[in-house]
């Protein structure tokens, strides 16, 4: 009896675990956009996914009491540990949907707050936002309209969801604010702040980091393309980005100088581990030469020396190429008729330095990353 109990509790416990897991349903509907989510940070956020985070986390003070107070952007979907009634423990939300589909869906506002910004969610079930320019305003529910005393039926919108088409915040990629505008630690000194520049452009954070490629957004209905879910800079959307940093050379009455226009509208890798750098080389007939790469970053600490992010009160550095920036290095090498200058834009994931310190040395993290590259032929 006892042993029937037991196995009751454990397959009971099993399924419950699994019941919470909230894009499985979404999956069978959302097939494509399901499995590119997959492969995103936002499905790695956890300690228990993404080695960088963990490391940070495993020096940090609150570790010890297991307060874990990164869940409000790394983890949000954990809505036991966010109420506060678990502490951090590895589960099946931490591992496969840290942030799952309705953490973004539901995202009604956002909150401005000095120290971070807040996402306000809508407590409606079932009722998803979404932007779509020849609906915006339309909110919809499903429906079955009969005809011909119930032969044919005809159906709009989703069997499983409402979808609401007038939230502004998914038009202008305010939705995104909610935990990527800026983050100050516990001294009020701002430990990340993407600087955003509001302007005119047409481009946002969505038509940027999520744009339409081909397949069907859902397998109820043909649509042609769907809005990329693999937000991630690790792997695969490298090519869709990099359009938006423009390498150039000019020649000089010294030599050369190279312009890196940053089109997106925040500073480029505002993360503090991260080391962007320039590369430049130059091909002769026989031979290459490397000039000395640049580096572009922000540094933090106290006292004048780098430090972790929560000890942290001043900057010490910031070379970050910020908001549509065009920003130029200078070369006092001339150029002769027939070279061919190879420039390349990239960056360390992690700054080697820091990388050391935290003892990190899995080699997709530690190594250098090249998201453009020109060949200019002089
Ligand atoms: C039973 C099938 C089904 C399931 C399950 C389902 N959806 Fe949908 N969903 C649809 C259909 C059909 C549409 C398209 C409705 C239309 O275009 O009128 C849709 C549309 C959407 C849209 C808006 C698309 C647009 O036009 O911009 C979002 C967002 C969305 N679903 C999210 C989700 C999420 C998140 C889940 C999981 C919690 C989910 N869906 C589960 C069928 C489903
Ligand atoms: C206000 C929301 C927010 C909070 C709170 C937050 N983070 Fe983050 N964190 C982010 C965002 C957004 C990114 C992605 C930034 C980027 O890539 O530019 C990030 C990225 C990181 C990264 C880099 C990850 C990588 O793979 O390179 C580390 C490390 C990190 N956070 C650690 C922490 C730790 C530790 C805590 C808690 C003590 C925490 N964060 C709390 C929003 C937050
Ligand atoms: C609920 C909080 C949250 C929301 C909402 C959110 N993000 Fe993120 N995002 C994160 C966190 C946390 C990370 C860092 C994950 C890590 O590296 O561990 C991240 C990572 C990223 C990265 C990748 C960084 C990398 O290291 O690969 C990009 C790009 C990104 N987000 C863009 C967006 C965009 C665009 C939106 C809006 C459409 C958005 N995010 C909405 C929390 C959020
Ligand atoms: C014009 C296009 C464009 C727009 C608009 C844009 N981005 Fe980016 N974003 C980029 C490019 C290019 C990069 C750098 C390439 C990469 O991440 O691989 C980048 C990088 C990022 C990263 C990763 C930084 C890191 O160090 O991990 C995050 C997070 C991010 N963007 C979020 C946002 C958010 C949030 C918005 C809206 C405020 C936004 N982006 C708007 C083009 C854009
Ligand atoms: C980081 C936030 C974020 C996450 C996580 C996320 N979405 Fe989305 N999703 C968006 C935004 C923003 C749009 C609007 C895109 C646009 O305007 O083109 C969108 C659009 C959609 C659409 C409409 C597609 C289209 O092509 O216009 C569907 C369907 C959808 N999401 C389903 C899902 C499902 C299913 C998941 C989980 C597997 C998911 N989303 C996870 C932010 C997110």
């Amino acid at each position: 009896m006892k042993l029937w109990l037991t196995l009751f509790l454990i397959i009971t416990a099993t399924i419950q675990s699994y019941a919470t897991l909230e894009n499985i349903t979404c999956k069978k509907c959302h097939p494509i956009i399901f499995s590119e989510y997959q492969h995103s940070m936002h499905a790695k956020s956890s300690i228990f996914k993404d080695p960088v985070h963990k490391a940070v986390w495993d020096k940090h003070p609150d570790k010890a009491k297991n307060n874990y107070k990164c869940a409000k952007c790394h983890t949000p979907s954990d809505h036991d540990l966010i109420s506060g009634k678990t502490k951090l423990s590895k589960n099946a939300i931490q591992e496969n949907e840290p942030i799952s589909c309705q953490a973004c869906h539901t995202i009604e506002s956002i909150e401005k707050h000095t120290k971070i910004n807040k996402n306000k969610f809508t407590q409606k079930k079932k009722y998803f936002f979404s932007a779509d320019k020849t609906r915006k305003g339309e909110k919809i529910t499903f429906e079955e309209k009969s005809s011909y005393f119930g032969l044919m039926t005809k159906t709009s919108g989703s069997p499983y969801h409402d979808i609401d088409y007038s939230n502004k915040n998914f038009y202008n990629g305010n939705m995104c604010l909610g935990c990527h505008d800026h983050k100050q630690n516990g001294k009020n000194f701002s430990v990340c702040d993407m600087q955003i520049k509001n302007d005119d452009s047409k481009e946002t954070c969505i038509s940027c980091h999520m744009p339409k490629i081909q397949g069907s957004f859902v397998n109820l209905k043909n649509t042609k393309t769907h809005a990329f879910h693999g937000i991630s800079i690790h792997t695969m959307n490298i090519s869709l980005l990099s359009k938006h940093i423009k390498l150039s050379l000019h020649q000089t009455t010294k030599g050369f100088e190279v312009s890196i226009e940053n089109k997106a509208n925040h500073t480029l890798f505002a993360q503090p581990l991260r080391l962007s750098q320039l590369r430049v080389s130059i091909e002769k007939e026989d031979k290459n030469t490397h000039l000395e790469s640049k580096n572009f970053m922000r540094i933090i600490g106290k006292n004048g020396k780098p430090a972790m992010p929560w000890v942290a009160d001043s900057e010490l550095k910031n070379t970050l190429i910020k908001a549509h920036e065009i920003r130029k290095v200078a070369y006092d090498i001339p150029l002769e008729k027939g070279d061919t200058v190879v420039i390349e834009f990239g960056y360390y994931l992690v700054n080697p330095k820091a990388a050391k310190k935290l003892g990190i040395t899995d080699e997709h993290v530690t190594e250098f990353k090249v998201l453009t590259k020109k060949r200019v032929e002089i």
